[in-house]
């Protein structure tokens, strides 16, 4: 039996597959309302395929409890946020989760660390408690790649990378993963598998920044980042990514930090690259500023963000541009701008609205912060309106771009 600790974005796909897939799955989380949801038969978050998988896993006896298992195998995901001033991670979650295996588990037992860790993190903070129980543990690395909005074929699809200490630990996680997983899984040392999901996204991050400056400077002279970047795609050798409002949610705009903080003279184009990123809710709220001035605006309460996601269909708001854009108003003790995302029910930020047209009719100036499906297939509804598209995603006349 596999008792996976964390029932959040990853762990919960994860669990529901692999019951999906004829493994006896126990999903524990500290979170009773969230144990106590799932338990009802309701997933706890919106993604594609995800209710199927959850009907299916069930079907099969997958079981949801606040209670840590008695087993011999753990998959642990739960957040690894980084520490703000040191840019270190903070490893408190997965200790915490460890030590709370730890006082369960028997010996021989295999504990498989999912969350995204910097390199060094399994042997500086999760091996001393296993040490410290005194009990004989197997400890695997294996991080998860999937992206929010397409998560159930990318975990079936992926490749996949599982770090531990023996080749026979590492075959039988290997094993265990590929009851679903059909990309090739590799095995490997620990510290190589937390050092290649933590370059993956800082790859992303560095690239998306580069895409971001290209923006500025484009913007500075008037140039069309956008055609540019289409005709320089066009080389066989360049791959531009598109430049946006920010970069959010729990992947991107953190785990690159982590380099930042453990090799602080070393990490220098990731550090001013995330810098970059950072930077550019503040950019979209002068490119809001300008744009109003050159329309003769002055109503400020006028003004509507579209989308409070991190990214287009989903409904993980984590870190998203459009929170860090309010954050950066409100420390200028500016009246926070209206917002509307079809995605997020409940009430986040002030003067945020739960109807499409409702805020289209409050507003003249709509910002697209978010690409979602929704606003891509009824864009004429925005005919008439300023418009500031963040994302590239509007076909209208006129629009205003970063
Ligand atoms: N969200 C993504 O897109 C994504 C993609 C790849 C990797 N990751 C990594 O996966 C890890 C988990 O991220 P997430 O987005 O699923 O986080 P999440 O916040 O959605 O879920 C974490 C869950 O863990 C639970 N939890 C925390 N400590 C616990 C404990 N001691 N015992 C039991 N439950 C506990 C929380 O209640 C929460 O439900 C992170 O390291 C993240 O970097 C995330």
């Amino acid at each position: 039996m596999v008792n996976v600790i964390g029932l959040g974005y990853i762990g919960l796909p994860t669990a529901l597959m692999l019951a999906a897939h004829g493994v006896e799955v126990v999903g524990t989380d500290y979170n009773a309302s969230l144990v106590e949801t799932l338990c009802a038969g309701k997933t706890t978050f919106q993604e594609k395929g995800l209710d199927e998988l959850f009907a299916e896993a069930v079907k099969k006896g997958v079981r949801f409890t606040t209670e840590y298992q008695v087993t011999d195998t753990y998959i642990i995901s739960v957040p690894t946020p980084y520490d703000k001033f040191s840019k270190k991670i903070d490893a408190g979650f997965v200790v915490r989760a460890a030590e709370a295996v730890l006082k369960v588990c028997p010996d021989g037992a295999t504990i498989v660390v999912e969350s995204t860790v910097s390199p060094g993190t399994m042997d500086k903070f999760v091996r001393p408690v296993v040490e410290k129980s005194g009990k004989k543990l197997h400890l695997v690395h294996a991080p998860e790649r999937i992206i929010p909005g397409n998560m159930v074929y990318e975990l079936l699809h992926n490749n996949r990378t599982i770090g531990a200490d023996d080749r026979a630990t590492g075959e039988k996680i290997q094993k265990l993963y590929s009851s679903f997983c059909q990309g090739e899984i590799v095995v490997t040392d620990i510290r190589t598998a937390e050092m290649t999901k933590v370059v993956e996204n800082t790859f992303r991050a560095v690239n998306i920044a580069f895409a971001n400056e290209l923006a500025k400077i484009c913007r500075h002279d008037g140039m069309d980042v956008y055609e540019i970047i289409r005709i320089c795609n066009m080389h066989p050798r360049v791959n531009v990514l598109q430049p946006g409002p920010g970069v959010g949610g729990h992947c991107i705009s953190v785990d690159p930090w982590f380099l930042v903080g453990d090799y602080p003279e070393l990490a220098n184009v990731i550090r001013e690259s995330m810098k970059t990123n950072d930077a550019m809710p503040a950019f979209v709220l002068e490119r809001i500023d300008e744009i109003m001035r050159q329309n003769g605006m002055t109503d400020i309460s006028r003004v509507g963000l579209y989308g409070l996601t991190y990214k287009e269909n989903v409904d993980d708001c984590r870190e998203s541009p459009t929170l860090q854009l309010l954050e950066c108003q409100r420390k200028h003790l500016a009246q926070p701008l209206k917002v509307y995302d079809p995605w997020v029910q409940c009430d986040l930020v002030p003067n945020q609205y739960h109807d499409l047209d409702k805020f289209l009719a409050d507003v003249d100036l709509v910002v697209i912060m978010v690409g979602h499906s929704e606003i891509r297939e009824q864009m004429q509804k925005l005919n008439g309106k300023i418009v500031f598209d963040t994302r590239n995603v509007s076909d209208l006349p006129g629009v205003y771009h970063l």
